[in-house]
């Protein structure tokens, strides 16, 4: 495996930025992660979009054109030899002697980025039984809808859903709807086909999947209510689901102990994750 550094390629081994690095230290830096399809990426123009967005919230400069970024994700790809599975990108503020200031202005940016292969047939086997998710206390700050690598909170949510046989967690904020999954947006579907999910204002990422399938919906004529919902509206939905670019379309059986429906992954998800690439670029 090949991984992208500060401007070289390198073998994935031996690929590694300096101790004083900004994201090692503060998780001072934005990623991305797109989804690699039939050899090409996904949505690539509305991640490029979302990673700009992030670097000038958090004011990291952009380390190089969108151009040449998009050369690299290409060139990452085709050295991997990637024909299903996730980019990974990530930016920081660069390398400087630790002190929470920014550093000085020449200061350049940290790139790295990384391809991997995804086992798609595995993924289909396990959304092709649904999952399930937990649900946790909100407890991560209120700028999320900057991707940013500082992730402990959906860390230890994620770690809490796979100890209790869950794949993901969702948080539910102090009103008691949920935001979103640690590391996908959360949907439901009612009894009458409509499908809900959060407004993407600051409380939740703004999913380039979940964007997709906000597109794919309206091409189906699925009528959509972009709200928040309690754990006991998912908990009696007709069907959910989660969405993120490593997972696609993943269907929700169980939420804490409630098994939605028949415990089977419902009709309208699974046209959904099967028609989901048609909507895509
Ligand atoms: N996660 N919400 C959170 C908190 C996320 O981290 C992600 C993506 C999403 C879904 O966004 P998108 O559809 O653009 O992938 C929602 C990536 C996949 C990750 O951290 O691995």
């Amino acid at each position: 495996r090949v991984a992208y550094v500060n401007g070289q390629y390198v073998p994935h081994s031996q690929a590694a930025v300096h101790i004083e690095d900004r994201g090692y230290q503060f998780s001072d830096g934005v990623y991305e992660v797109c989804e690699i399809w039939k050899g090409h990426i996904v949505d690539m123009g509305a991640h490029l979009d979302r990673l700009d967005r992030s670097l000038r919230e958090l004011q990291i400069k952009a380390p190089m054109s969108r151009a040449a970024l998009s050369h690299v994700m290409k060139e990452v790809i085709s050295l991997n030899r990637v024909k299903e599975g996730i980019i990974y990108m990530q930016v920081t503020r660069g390398v400087a002697v630790r002190d929470h200031y920014f550093p000085s202005d020449d200061t350049p940016p940290s790139v790295v980025m990384t391809a991997k292969s995804i086992n798609s047939q595995k993924l289909d086997q396990i959304a092709a039984k649904g999952v399930g998710v937990i649900t946790v206390e909100e407890n991560r700050w209120d700028r999320v809808d900057i991707k940013t690598v500082g992730l402990l909170p959906n860390v230890l949510a994620k770690q809490k859903a796979k100890v209790a046989g869950a794949r993901e967690a969702w948080f539910v904020d102090k009103d008691g709807l949920v935001t979103e999954g640690g590391s996908t947006n959360a949907w439901i579907i009612l009894s009458n086909g409509t499908l809900v999910t959060r407004p993407a204002n600051h409380g939740i990422l703004k999913g380039i999947t979940r964007a997709g399938v906000l597109k794919l919906a309206e091409m189906n004529g699925l009528s959509v209510e972009e709200r928040g919902f309690s754990i006991d509206e998912a908990k009696s939905a007709k069907e959910a689901f989660i969405t993120s670019a490593s997972g696609i379309v993943m269907p929700v059986v169980k939420i804490d102990e409630t098994i939605l429906g028949d415990g089977k992954p419902g009709p309208i998800v699974q046209d959904l994750r099967k028609s989901f690439h048609d909507a895509s670029e």
